[in-house]
């Protein structure tokens, strides 16, 4: 997601040049235009890389503070007027922030009968003006900082200055990582610590509802009430790629362990609880289209498509609408029957995936109206539909999509929701939905607390050449991925088959040599997949069951039971998938392979 970086030092070092060298090691985030802010020398902003950023800033051009930013477009475009750092309307309260701000309309519009007048579009300027504001009546730049953010609703990482009190810093944090180091005679704020190893190791990891202010001599933190904290700093022993990682050996577990804060980030603003319904703004501009849809497709690939998978199962459930799902490399090369009254959603965590690009052209070629659940902002996909909705689900890293399954299945369900109640789906049921889906993240956090016990699990099966993954209904396409994930990142042979499949062939290929991980909770079709595993069992093949939790019988059934907590059918596959995740990344480690980096595989697929 976006990057911050802020410097505070007395010694004769060039801010700009640290601030700069900080923002390339926070490069690998992700992000589409870059800024820098210096008391003594103004602003400079860019579409694109810290190189044309670099290039950008006049020699001239000095500081002995100040904050810089990579921003990873959600509000507004990735234009300069829209990057970071924001400043209100005197030009003095700069700021760069990590996060939403879901009350700046409010704020916006309070603030403009007040005379403030906006130069973006993006929801961070708002808290520059508020800050503004409200130094005018307390005279002082702490002050000031505390009461506009207790009126913040949303998520922020914050770095601000005020061009009068040059060498002071604040850094906040609620819900958005905020670092900071602790150097001699110099102070530091990131987003992470990647960007603050090279000149500290002495770090301080704000909790949210924390405010720091850092002079280059001291450092204060405070609760938003203004109470003291008092905490040492702790000494790292990262270097700077474990940084980037969160302190997780590789990209693809942090991301896995992400999954709580993904489905937060991809909920926030979007559901209305108590109503049972989705407010999903970026479908407003085709509100009417909409209601006259009567059938949709939803396109993607690999891991995409799976999520499609689940997603017909919810939305035919709940909000009665005919779907088909087609892989996208596919439906280009049929000769679709689309019309008016069709909706082509695309799913895709890239935006770029060539094919499910071609099947977005191929759709507006027949006149359907395309959508798009896509987590990259401002992606070619993203562009060319109609209308859209963004995952949030920040950047994905390790080749492997991981999180973004998360967030894809969590806005399909907000689709659900969305259609459904615009349909048969009733205000109880919605309200239902709703409170499971706000429910998640808690047993999200739960599942991730079985990371040691997959570890193990995986070095118990690690030797096997094949595998076999089976699920039914809203778990057969979990079973898909969770085969995928294994031949991705571990080249183990793996299929994965709807359960009812199982006597129509891959039965055959049972024997001690060859696990099936059976995706058995106790929902609508429990029995039925126990069924399955008897059957397996009777040809002594090994069983790894994933459960619901307080599931005793099946323990007695298979040689290894995995327990997940129970949410609603649809919504199981989201809490299902970390544990197949998570096998599968182990396996891998267990084979000595880096599974960031799986053979022949790239991170976007743009080449047919
Ligand atoms: C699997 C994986 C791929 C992608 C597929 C679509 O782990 O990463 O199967 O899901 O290439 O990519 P996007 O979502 O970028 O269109």
């Amino acid at each position: 997601m976006c990057g911050i970086f802020a410097y505070t030092g007395s010694k004769n070092k060039d801010a700009v040049e640290v601030l700069l060298e900080g923002l390339s090691s926070l490069e690998y985030r992700g992000y589409d235009s870059a800024g820098i802010y210096t008391p003594e020398s103004g602003v400079v902003k860019t579409p694109g890389a810290v190189g044309a950023l670099r290039g950008k800033v006049p020699k001239s051009f000095t500081g002995k503070s100040g904050i810089s930013h990579l921003r990873w477009a959600t509000h507004g475009a990735p234009t300069e007027k829209n990057a970071h750092p924001h400043h209100g309307g005197k030009e003095d309260i700069w700021l760069v922030h990590n996060g939403i701000v879901e009350n700046f309309r409010e704020l916006k519009e309070r603030l403009t009968k007040k005379g403030h007048t906006f130069f973006s579009e993006s929801d961070t300027e708002v808290l520059a003006h508020l800050i503004e504001e409200y130094l005018r009546s307390e005279k002082n730049f702490e002050k000031a900082v505390f009461k506009a953010l207790g009126e913040v609703r949303g998520t922020y990482g914050l770095a601000i200055q005020y061009a009068k009190e040059p060498e002071k810093l604040i850094a906040a944090r609620m819900g958005s990582p905020i670092v900071l180091g602790v150097g001699n005679g110099e102070h530091f704020i990131a987003s992470d610590a990647s960007p603050i190893l090279k000149h500290t190791k002495k770090v301080l990891f704000l909790n949210d509802g924390e405010v720091a202010v850092l002079t280059p001599t001291s450092h204060a933190v405070y609760k938003l009430s203004q109470k003291r904290v008092r905490r040492n700093p702790e000494e790292l022993s990262w270097g700077a790629e474990e940084a980037q990682k969160g302190g997780y050996e590789h990209f693809m577990l942090k991301e896995i362990m992400e999954a709580p804060d993904v489905v937060s980030n991809t909920l926030r603003g979007r559901l209305i609880q108590k109503k049972g319904m989705a407010k999903l703004g970026g479908l407003e501009s085709v509100a009417k289209k909409l209601s006259h849809i009567e059938r949709i497709i939803i396109v993607g690939c690999g891991t995409a498509y799976y999520a499609g998978l689940i997603g017909e199962y919810m939305l035919e459930e709940f909000a009665g609408i005919p779907v088909e799902v087609e892989l996208a490399s596919e439906f280009r090369y049929r000769s679709p029957v689309l019309n008016q009254r069709t909706a082509l959603i695309a799913v895709s965590q890239s935006g770029e995936t060539i094919d499910t690009l071609e099947a977005v052209r191929e759709g507006k070629r027949k006149g359907a109206l395309t959508l798009g659940i896509v987590n990259t902002v401002g992606s070619t996909i993203a562009r060319e539909t109609d209308a859209g909705v963004y995952n949030h689900a920040g950047p994905e890293v390790g080749v492997a999509s991981t999180k973004a399954l998360v967030s894809q299945l969590t806005t399909l369900a907000l689709f659900t929701l969305f259609f459904g109640r615009a349909r048969k789906l009733s205000p109880k049921k919605g309200a239902e939905i709703a409170r499971e889906l706000a429910a998640l993240p808690k047993k999200l956090e739960t599942v991730l607390k079985k990371e040691k016990e997959m570890a193990k699990l995986a070095k118990k099966y690690a030797h096997m050449r094949d595998f076999l993954f089976i699920g039914r209904k809203y778990n057969y396409p979990v079973a898909l991925e969770g085969a995928l994930k294994l031949k991705e990142v571990s080249y183990v042979h793996a299929e994965g088959y709807g359960a009812g499949e199982m006597k129509h062939g891959p039965i055959a290929m049972i024997d001690q040599e060859f696990p099936t991980f059976a995706l058995t909770p106790r929902d609508s079709v429990y029995e039925k997949n126990v069924s399955n595993v008897h059957e397996l069992k009777a040809r002594k093949g090994l069983v790894i069951a994933l459960a619901t939790e307080g599931d005793k019988s099946i323990a007695k059934l298979a040689d290894d039971v995995v327990y997940v907590p129970k949410t609603l059918e649809m919504l199981q596959p989201i809490l299902n998938l970390i544990p197949l995740q998570l096998f599968a990344y182990y396996v891998a480690i267990q084979k000595g392979l880096n599974p960031d980096r799986p053979r022949n595989l790239a991170k976007s697929v743009t080449v047919e």
